[in-house]
């Protein structure tokens, strides 16, 4: 059994892994690690306490996957729930359909019990009025400015950390995958990133392996990155090989290389696990395997692209 994710994971690896240590399933064990980061307020990037898109409004996209038989679930731009794991797993489990947004998301997580909430803390409005104050000085204010323009000039001061993945392997073999995300900071609003799209931000096959990424969304949309992961997986590359391929096919979307920001985590069907990033060396990863009384800190491997 293995469990792994993001750095900002830490808060629930533990957590994860009691459920798979307790005879859980990958599946659990995935949608509890995250609901602990997504309740963190201090993770500006997840759930309660994210950063908002442009007008104020935090909304929060998610999606989890189970290996064994490929069904997933996601939501995009979840406003007032905090938990938007637990609403896409409902997407999977309750409904016919793989992804809901905004208001029908908002209404299956109130179908399924949640408690609605504001979702913005006073921190994180006072980093998006701050960041605002200066984006917009002699623009505005956001109620009579071009928003599109605004988006423009914004910057999101949280890109290389933010999102957060968690992958696992339960006792009987199977993988599950989970991302979530309160997305870009002061992102246009109705932006959906990579983390509700499967084969972009998630992916998960219990016959080759599993990928989740953090990072510039828009890039692993255009390249479905997780998905490419497991794609090499498939056709017989390493675990090393196929995380370094997909982040070297990033490099021909026309970006500048310094540009290229992406970071993912993955571990292969034998229960091998990597975590990759085009930045800096010293950024992390956390996992937890069999043996093992709590998680461990891992580096990941740079790739330059
Ligand atoms: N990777 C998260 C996002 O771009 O929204």
């Amino acid at each position: 059994m293995i469990v792994v994710a993001s750095a900002n994971g830490d808060v629930g690896i533990d957590a994860a892994w009691e459920v798979l240590a307790g005879g859980g399933s990958a599946l659990d064990a995935v949608e509890a690690g995250t609901r602990l980061v997504e309740d963190n307020p201090l993770d500006h990037t997840v759930g309660y306490g994210g950063y908002p898109n442009l007008l104020g409004e935090v909304e929060l996209d998610a999606s989890i996957m189970e290996g064994a038989t490929r069904r997933a679930g996601t939501v995009g731009g979840l406003r007032g729930y905090r938990a938007a794991i637990t609403v896409a797993r409902a997407v999977m489990e309750r409904l016919p359909h793989v992804l809901v947004a905004g208001e029908g998301a908002a209404r299956l997580a109130a179908e399924i019990g949640l408690v609605a909430e504001d979702l913005l803390t006073d921190a994180a409005r006072a980093t998006w009025e701050a960041g605002l104050a200066g984006t917009l000085a002699g623009e505005g204010t956001t109620a009579d400015v071009m928003l599109s323009r605004v988006a423009s000039l914004a910057t999101d001061p949280e890109r290389a950390a933010g999102t957060v993945n968690f992958i696992a392997q339960d006792g009987a073999g199977h993988l599950a995958s989970a991302v979530s995300t309160s997305g870009w900071a002061w992102k246009y609003p109705g932006r959906l990133g990579d983390s509700p799209v499967i084969g972009a931000g998630n992916y998960c096959d219990d016959r080759y392996g599993a990928a989740a990424c953090t990072g510039w969304g828009e890039l692993s949309l255009r390249a479905l990155t997780a998905r490419s992961v497991v794609a090499s997986l498939a056709a017989g590359a390493s675990l090393v090989g196929a995380c370094a391929a997909a982040m070297h096919d990033l490099a021909t979307l026309g970006i500048p290389s310094a540009d290229v920001l992406m970071h993912l985590v993955a571990v292969d069907a034998g229960g091998g696990h990597h975590g990759v990033t085009t930045r800096s060396s010293g950024a992390t990863y956390v996992w937890r395997g069999d043996g093992m009384s709590s998680y461990e800190v891992a580096p990941r491997t740079v790739v330059p692209v």
